[in-house]
């Protein structure tokens, strides 16, 4: 497809009707030059299809939601589910998917948590950037959402976003970055809040500037549903298309292009970028087949590794033929598998774990409760099934009205009635293992004193039983890891008392301290934390070698390390390398992760693991130089199984000419002239030609000095202008 040439023959009003949607599902193509519509559908985490004329929800497969996705830590799975969902697109003719969503998880009470990744940027970056991948090697496009700094859903469509420079590109902005470097997602969503006060879809600065600009992104910006304040501004600053369609036709837009106002090149680049997206998706009719069994069995591999062991008193694996308990209905007719919202689809399939257990063993099942609700009737038969078994399940998590899209939770605790209901049942039978079914952190502090194992199965998709049960009986060994801090309590949550905040605006003034960067810093006790997870052998990592102990921003290092599995089982583990920047101008979190491995070993078997830490590992972003700067001094490698549990470390220095120290003024005091880690030499000269201050002539800024000493030193006029001069002239 010649873009070009098809933009020289295309009318303006074709064009125009390009910039919003068909309808609520369709981007235009040009009938008239053979351009076809586009199709797209919501995701993510698998296809919410309908018939094109009676809206018929169509089967497909349910992947375990985001948060489970991601504790997989593995990419290759990622990989695989978006090569699996992009296959059910293309069946269903659907060309662009609508999602992954990267937010980040600010505080664990956001309503979409489940459809995020993480609390930490890197994870969530790379696990997108293997999704999007996957996706688009099916030739159907991604939309990579909610751009940007879109937290949480109270308010949200006009809620501002008050982020920091500094925090926004470390953190917020990150995932996105990476995505858009490792996998160049189509499509990237425009969210419904507004940033620092601006709509983001007419945002000036997160669109044309950062996206379009800065990180050269040359796919389609399309907004979210509905999120479109001003269409004017929002073609005006970055945005391509508007969601949904029909779009109220009006002619605004044409005469402002008539008028000059706003200049035909810009609706060229937003048409440019919807040619290019139809140039990249398959063409209709291009279809590939559909076997869902297939697809089925794929969603259960992914969801044996979401599935997260966190406590473990010598319990699991269970023996088979273990008579059980099942306690719950969120195992049965209330299976907990998906959030609410636009993510919802129509599962093939949906395993109950009470069937797939039944299979496996001996089983007393008690329903329990309805949703939260449990009776006087339900506790009794439920103490009845508890009494006559050796171990008890106890499923318990967040409802279906918990958990959704359009509104935020008000508290992380588990249902009140499940928790009184394991108390009892603490009483009749101690071999308790709880199973959460959770998108998001909960409060364990009253399930833990109450049970000798604890499994994360999260919202796990619709093949969920099978894996369950193989975790349970130990046909698989766990290894999933925590893709967010499970606080002890919610009070200690870094946006504690700020979320999701009054009024119209939102100030993320916990800044770079968000998630485990908040714990781990301020040396804070959690339930269990980012990164954790455990197995039924063990690990033992050991001598950790770098390439250099020395090296300059520009050279890369080569961390390595041996992982054994010391156990007598085979099992996988995850390798997570931290980065400590041990001398730094400005204050940066204790340590972040910025690598990790997936390795699978037999038991006894050892293996050397390697990492390539570089340039953007040891970064961190500038202000005043409005970049990622590399500052020189001394670095530690944490390597470990969580952000708690670092095993071995090994320190290294990073020489950089980059001038991370902002540009001292006259207005500063000498002693920030000469403060650590930068002694400015200029001021050094300065002392050499006169003499040293004293203490009093430290502290006021160094104008004031400069007055004594041309008293003192007779300067003429035009000498202290000289001196001021050689001040500031850069090192
Ligand atoms: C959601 C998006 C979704 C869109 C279309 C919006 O309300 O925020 O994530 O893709 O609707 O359903």
């Amino acid at each position: 497809m010649d873009i070009k040439k098809i933009i020289s023959q295309m009318t303006i009003e074709e064009k125009l009707l390009m910039l919003g949607g068909k309808d609520g599902w369709h981007f235009y193509g040009v009938e008239r030059l053979g351009i076809e519509d586009v199709r797209v559908c919501d995701g993510p985490h698998g296809i919410r299809v309908q018939t094109e004329n009676e809206h018929v929800n169509l089967p497909a497969t349910n992947f375990p939601t985001a948060s489970a996705l991601a504790s997989t830590f593995n990419p290759d799975l990622l990989k695989l589910t978006g090569e699996t969902i992009g296959k059910e697109c293309r069946h269903y003719g659907v060309q662009v998917l609508l999602g992954p969503g990267v937010n980040l998880k600010r505080s664990p009470l956001a309503g979409r948590n489940f459809e995020y990744y993480s609390e930490d940027p890197y994870l969530s970056g790379k696990i997108a950037s293997a999704f999007i991948n996957g996706v688009q090697s099916q030739k159907v496009g991604t939309s990579l959402k909610h751009y940007v700094a879109n937290e949480q859903e109270t308010s949200r469509l006009f809620i501002s976003s008050k982020v920091d420079e500094r925090t926004f590109h470390e953190l917020y902005l990150t995932p996105f970055e990476m995505a858009i470097k490792e996998a160049n997602p189509w499509t990237i969503m425009g969210s419904y809040n507004r940033i620092n006060g601006t709509y983001g879809c007419e945002n000036e600065h997160t669109l044309n500037k950062t996206l379009k600009k800065d990180l050269a992104y040359d796919g389609l910006v399309v907004s979210d549903w509905g999120a479109v304040n001003d269409k004017l501004d929002s073609h005006r600053y970055g945005l391509d298309i508007q969601m949904p369609g029909p779009v109220a036709l009006d002619d605004r837009l044409k005469k402002a292009v008539l008028s000059g106002d706003l200049p035909l090149s810009i609706i060229d680049d937003h048409v440019e970028r919807c040619l290019r997206l139809n140039q990249r998706v398959y063409k209709k009719g291009d279809n590939c087949g559909l076997d869902l069994e297939v697809n089925h069995k794929i969603a259960q591999k992914v969801a044996l590794e979401s599935i997260v062991l966190l406590k473990n008193e010598n319990i699991l694996p269970l023996k088979s033929n273990t008579k059980l308990a099942v306690i719950g209905r969120f195992s049965d007719d209330q299976v907990r598998y998906n959030g609410g919202g636009s993510s919802w689809l129509n599962a093939y399939r949906v395993e109950r774990p009470l069937e797939f257990l039944k299979a496996k063993t001996k089983v007393v099942y008690a329903p329990a409760y309805d949703q939260e609700k449990v009776t006087r009737k339900s506790t009794e038969e439920a103490l009845l099934a508890a009494s006559k078994a050796k171990v008890v399940l106890f499923f318990t998590g967040t409802t279906a009205s918990m958990e959704s899209e359009g509104s935020d939770r008000t508290s992380i605790d588990l249902p009140h009635q499940h928790l009184a209901l394991l108390k009892k049942i603490h009483k009749i039978n101690s071999n308790i293992i709880v199973i959460l079914n959770n998108g998001a952190a909960v409060d364990l502090r009253e399930v833990q004193p109450y049970c000798k194992a604890i499994v994360e199965a999260w919202l796990l998709g619709s093949a969920s039983g099978q894996p369950l049960v193989d975790i349970l009986f130990g046909d698989h060994n766990p290894s999933g890891k925590l893709s967010e801090t499970f606080p002890l309590q919610l009070e200690h949550t870094p946006a504690y008392g700020n979320f999701p905040g009054l009024g119209d605006e939102i100030v993320y003034s916990e800044g770079l301290l968000s998630g485990y960067r908040h714990y781990d810093t301020r040396q804070l006790k959690v339930m269990y934390p980012f990164g954790y997870g455990l197995s039924y052998t063990s690990f033992k990592l050991s001598d950790p070698v770098l390439s250099q102990t020395k090296i300059t921003k520009d050279e890369t290092l080569t961390l390595s390390v041996i992982l054994k599995n010391t156990g007598k089982r085979k099992g996988q583990q995850v390798v997570q390398v931290y980065l400590k920047d041990l001398e730094s101008y400005l204050p940066r979190p204790l340590k972040e992760l910025r690598a990790f491995k997936k390795v699978e070993l037999e038991a006894g078997e050892s293996q050397k693991i390697s990492f390539t830490l570089s340039e953007r590992d040891f970064a961190y972003y500038v202000p005043h130089l409005g970049r990622f700067a590399v500052e020189s001094g001394l670095f530690e490698a944490c390597i470990g199984f969580s952000c708690e549990e670092i095993l071995c470390s090994v320190k290294f220095e990073v020489n950089s000419d980059d001038k991370v120290r902002p540009h001292l003024s006259l207005d500063y005091p000498y002693n920030r002239w000469i403060s650590y880690p930068y002694e400015n030499t200029q001021v050094k000269k300065l002392v050499e030609m006169t003499r040293n201050p004293f203490w009093w002539e430290t502290e006021p800024p160094l104008r004031r000095w400069l007055k004594v000493l041309k008293l003192e030193f007779n300067w003429s006029d035009s000498k202290l202008e000289e001196v001021k001069a050689m001040l500031m002239e850069e090192e």
